[in-house]
């Protein structure tokens, strides 16, 4: 089974995926955290991509695609949740493609849905794991033991360089672009399922579950 978390800068695309991984054994494909990973590389194209992403601009759809391809042709699990893309519709366009030449096809987009007032507090209280990527909030989702992962007992904590308000103000603005009309799109084609992202965490996630079954 192969999904799309499609969502807002912060409206928990990557929490919800975490929880899929380790409930259902289906692979992230997030391309934001490829990105993150290309951007320490050292390489031209890392230090392009570095200055794309703390701007708050997308980056090239040849890129990401690029990198999408890789994952789906050298990983196999009980599927693929995309975290995150597509992106543009040109990005959906090539998702397409690449599943049907893998003879592979789309189950669900989940549409999480949360009212842009609460992606500010979501995006200014995030941090991760920098060992294992567990996602936490300073208020809605902090570690048990203050610094000490619950998940694998990391105590580097890092926060995002793009988390600060004048980015998420071009990631929501590139948002509502490029990437909402992929609601349309996907709701065209049958494929849209909206859970509602303002509720608790726990409250989404069964909410995701009740759509995949
Ligand atoms: P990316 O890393 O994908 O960032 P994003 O889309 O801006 O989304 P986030 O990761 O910020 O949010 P999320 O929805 O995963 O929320 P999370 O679960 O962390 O992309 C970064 C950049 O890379 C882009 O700007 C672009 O430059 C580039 N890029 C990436 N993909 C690209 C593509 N396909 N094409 C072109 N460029 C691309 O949750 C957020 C916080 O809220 C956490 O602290 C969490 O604990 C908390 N939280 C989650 N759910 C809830 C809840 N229900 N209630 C309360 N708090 C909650
Ligand atoms: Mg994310």
């Amino acid at each position: 089974m192969n999904i799309i978390l499609l969502g807002p800068p912060g409206a928990g695309k990557g929490t919800q995926a975490r929880h899929l991984v380790d409930t259902r054994g289906m692979i992230q494909l997030s391309t934001g955290d490829m990105l993150r990973a290309a951007r320490t590389s050292g390489t031209e194209m890392g230090k392009k991509v570095a200055e794309i992403m703390d701007s708050g601009k997308l980056v090239t759809d040849e890129i990401v695609i690029g990198l999408i391809e890789e994952q789906l042709t050298s990983q196999a699990g009980a599927g693929f949740i995309f975290d995150g893309f597509p992106r543009t519709l040109a990005q959906a366009d090539a998702l397409a493609a690449l599943l049907a030449k893998l003879g592979q096809s789309l189950h669900t987009v989940i549409e999480i849905r949360v009212d842009d007032e609460a992606l500010v507090a979501r995006i200014s209280g995030r941090f991760t794991c920098g060992t294992c990527g567990e996602v936490y909030h300073d208020q809605t989702k902090p570690t048990t033991k203050e610094g000490v992962c619950d998940n694998c007992g990391g105590t580097e904590m890092v926060r995002r360089a793009d988390d600060n308000a004048e980015s998420l103000r071009t990631r929501l603005m590139e948002y509502y672009k490029k990437t909402s009309p992929l609601i349309g799109y996907y709701y065209a084609k049958g494929d849209l399922r909206p859970v509602n992202g303002m509720s608790d965490i726990t409250e989404v996630t069964a909410s995701v579950e009740a759509i995949l079954g």
